[in-house]
């Protein structure tokens, strides 16, 4: 993977050459490119030894120009990561202004960028960085970050950059520069988010799915070279870079999608919250306030996924159970009732699970089950998506074995 990785002025670019090594690592090729305020925090000598390449921070360089200008640097790019991110480089990206090299790359790539923001807490909850960060996410830009913790102020709280190795680990889930994996040459389906239900022309039924869950999921078997497709309902998360995305409105929809797509797939994932009932017939006006009371007949809707598990020759099918209650208890039901290859079980409530950036899972197939601790949505879509591959092969035999992806630390 090409990783242009832009390095702002903010205390946390010492640690700058420790996320190199770690990108280089997992096989991306970097090419720093610094603003003159990072340079105060950390050397170019420093980071020309780990990176292997010079580094690029003057725009009018004439020298540096000649061998890979800012518009090839921006082409050349798989991904454009900035970490650490200060609070001044994420407004000259909103703004769209492009006074130094690596906001005039931001501007001319098509390539996804992340952003890791690192500053003082206060400056972090300031609306103005608030409302940056949420411009950049619609944009589709991803934020890793920040973590809370200490600072380098003296103070606790949210804006500490995410430790280096998360980072990298982050930016391979991206799902670019998609290479080998465990799931290579293996398509999965993965569906997401809620389904709504028309009631009416203005109103419908849904729940509060936020689909963090399956996009972290797609995104991780893409990381592990799948062809995913990804099934989405309507949800506010940027389409995840190298996915094929459909998106659906009512389980209906899904239930179409899910089954034009399903013939040749290896694996079925299925995240979505679909909508169990929804109303017998939607009005075509808009349902006026005259009564004090009133009932709306809901009818079931399709069960993707147990039909899916029903087909002759079908995929791996993989279902995800959200209890407030019980969890293991029907998270069992479900898995023999609807004959899956397996279930991952949560908790939900006010308190966990829908809309949040954590959670935690218990994994149950027929013979066995492993449970796995809090962990942001990422990183457990790491996990998990690495103990469906295994539990896939397991249960196809032996002729398929994976082909592992080795790191070495050569170090
Ligand atoms: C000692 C020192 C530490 C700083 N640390 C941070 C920081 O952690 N995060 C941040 O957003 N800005 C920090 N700043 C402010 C930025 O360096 C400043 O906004 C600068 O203009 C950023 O430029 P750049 O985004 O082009 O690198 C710091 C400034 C100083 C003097």
């Amino acid at each position: 993977m090409n990783i242009v990785l832009g390095i702002t002025g903010g205390i946390a670019a010492y640690k700058a050459p420790d996320l190199v090594r770690r990108l280089k690592e997992r096989g991306g090729d970097v090419q720093i490119v610094m603003t003159a305020s990072a340079a105060e925090f950390v050397t170019d000598t420093a980071l020309q030894a780990v990176s292997g390449r010079p580094v690029r921070s003057n725009l009018w360089d004439k020298e540096a120009e000649r061998a890979m200008s800012h518009i090839e640097l921006a082409r050349w790019a798989d991904v454009i990561l900035i970490a650490p991110a200060t609070a001044e480089v994420m407004a000259r990206i909103v703004s769209g202004g492009a006074p130094d090299l690596l906001t005039t790359i931001c501007l001319a790539t098509e390539a996804p960028i992340a952003v890791a923001p690192a500053m003082n807490h206060v400056m972090w909850s300031n609306p103005a960085t608030q409302a940056n960060r949420k411009v950049l996410e619609e944009r589709g830009i991803h934020i890793l970050g920040p973590g809370v913790g200490s600072q380098a102020c003296g103070e606790t709280g949210a804006g500490r950059m995410l430790e280096p190795d998360t980072i990298a680990a982050a930016v391979f889930d991206l799902g670019v520069g998609k290479g080998e994996g465990l799931l290579t040459g293996k398509k999965v389906v993965i569906t997401a988010g809620p389904t709504r239900e028309p009631i009416d022309p203005v109103r419908y039924i849904t729940n509060r799915s936020s689909g963090k869950m399956g996009y972290a999921m797609a995104r991780a078997a893409a990381a592990q070279g799948a062809d995913v497709i990804l099934i989405s309902g309507p949800v506010s998360l940027p389409e995840p870079p190298g996915i094929e995305v459909r998106k659906v409105v009512t389980a209906a929809d899904m239930f179409d999608a899910t089954h034009e797509c399903i013939g040749d797939a290896d694996i079925f994932v299925a995240a979505a919250a679909v909508a169990d009932y929804r109303p017998a017939d939607m009005k075509k006006q808009k349902i006026k306030k005259n009564e004090e009371s009133m009932s709306i007949d809901l009818v079931r809707c399709p069960d993707i996924l147990a039909s899916v598990a029903a087909l002759d020759v079908g995929p791996f099918t993989v279902g995800f159970a959200a209890e407030t209650e019980k969890v293991d208890d029907y998270a069992r039901s479900k898995l023999e009732k609807k004959a899956l290859d397996m279930i991952i079980a949560n908790r939900v409530g006010d308190d966990c699970g829908f809309d949040s950036d954590d959670n935690s899972v218990n994994v149950l197939w027929a013979d066995g089950e492993q449970r796995f601790a809090e962990a942001s949505k990422t990183e457990l879509a790491h996990d998990l998506i690495e103990l469906v591959a295994r539990r896939f092969y397991a249960a196809r035999g032996t002729d398929t074995q994976p082909r592992l992806t080795v790191i070495a630390n050569t170090d």
